[in-house]
C-alpha cells in the first residue's frame, strides 16, 4: 500500500468552490477522491487533472441525501487506500430563499439533509479512516460554512443548517483534542466570502456572472490550513 501521498476527500467537487479546491490540491499532488451527483463534470475536472499531469482522481457518483451511498463511500475508501488523511465538506444546497413561516417542508428538509446530516453521517464512517492517517500531525477535516446573511431576512433555512453544521464541527473538534492540546484528528471551518457560482446565482439570479470570481485569495486559506500536514511513513 503507498502511503506516501496525501489522500484527500472533497465533496461537491463538481463545480464551484469544490471544483477550483480540486486542481489546486491535484497541482499540489493530492490524492483526491472527489464528489457529487454530476457524473459528466466530474469526469471533465478528472480529465483536466490528468491531462496536466497529476494523480488521477477516484469520482464518487453520489447524492448526499442518500445515506446509504455515503456508508458505501467509508467502505470503497477503506477497501481502496485503507486510510484517509483529509476532508473537505464542500458541497451544499441553498434551498429556496423564503419567510421562515412560508417555507416548504420538505425544501427545509432537503437543506438539512445535505448541509448537516450528510455531514455527520460522512464524519460517522469516516472517522475510523482517519484516525488512520498517516499525517503526523493528525488527519485534517474542514468544513466549507458561511457566516453572511446568518440572521437576515428569508436566509433563515440556509442560515440555521451552516449555524448546525458549524456546531456540529466544534463539538467534533473537540472531541478530537486531548487535555494536552495534541489533536488525532484537527478541525476547523472556512468561511471562503462571496464566490460567482451556480449556488449564488440561485440567490441573487440578476448579478453578473462574474462578479466575485474565485481567486488564488480565496483559496488561500484552505492550502494555509494543509500546509501544515506532514507525512510519516
Ligand atoms: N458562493 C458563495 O458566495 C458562498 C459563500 C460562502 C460559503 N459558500 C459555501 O461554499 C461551498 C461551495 O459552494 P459553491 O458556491 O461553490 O456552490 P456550487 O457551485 O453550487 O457547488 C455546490 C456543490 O455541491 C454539490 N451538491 C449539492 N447538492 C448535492 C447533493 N445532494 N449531493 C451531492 N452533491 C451535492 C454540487 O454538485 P452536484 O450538483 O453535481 O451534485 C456542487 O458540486 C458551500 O458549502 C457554500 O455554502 C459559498
Amino acid at each position: 500500500m503507498v502511503t506516501d501521498e496525501f489522500r484527500l476527500l472533497i465533496t461537491g467537487a463538481s463545480r464551484g468552490l469544490g471544483r477550483a479546491l480540486s486542481l489546486s490540491f491535484a497541482r499540489l499532488g493530492y490524492r483526491l477522491i472527489l464528489t457529487s451527483r454530476t457524473e459528466g463534470a466530474l469526469s471533465e475536472l478528472s480529465d483536466e487533472i490528468v491531462s496536466s499531469g497529476y494523480l488521477r482522481p477516484s469520482l464518487v457518483v453520489m447524492d448526499l441525501r442518500c445515506g446509504d451511498q455515503i456508508d458505501s463511500l467509508g467502505r470503497a475508501i477503506f477497501d481502496r487506500f485503507s486510510s484517509l488523511d483529509g476532508v473537505i465538506l464542500n458541497a451544499a444546497h441553498l434551498g429556496v430563499l423564503s419567510p421562515v413561516e412560508h417555507g416548504d417542508i420538505t425544501l427545509w428538509q432537503d437543506l438539512f439533509r445535505v448541509n448537516v446530516l450528510a455531514n455527520h453521517r460522512l464524519l460517522r464512517c469516516l472517522h475510523g479512516l482517519l484516525l488512520r492517517s498517516h499525517i503526523s500531525t493528525g488527519a485534517i477535516v474542514v468544513g466549507v460554512t458561511c457566516k453572511d446573511y446568518r440572521g437576515t431576512a428569508f436566509w433563515g433555512g440556509y442560515g440555521a443548517s451552516k449555524a448546525a453544521f458549524e456546531t456540529m464541527l466544534s463539538s467534533y473538534a473537540e472531541e478530537n483534542t486531548s487535555s494536552q492540546g495534541f489533536s488525532s484528528v484537527r478541525v476547523c471551518c472556512i468561511d471562503p466570502g462571496k464566490m460567482s457560482s451556480a449556488l449564488r446565482s440561485c440567490a441573487f439570479p440578476g448579478e453578473l456572472r462574474d462578479k466575485y470570481p474565485i481567486t488564488e485569495r480565496t483559496l488561500e486559506p484552505f492550502m494555509a490550513a494543509f500546509s501544515e500536514s506532514v507525512i510519516s511513513n
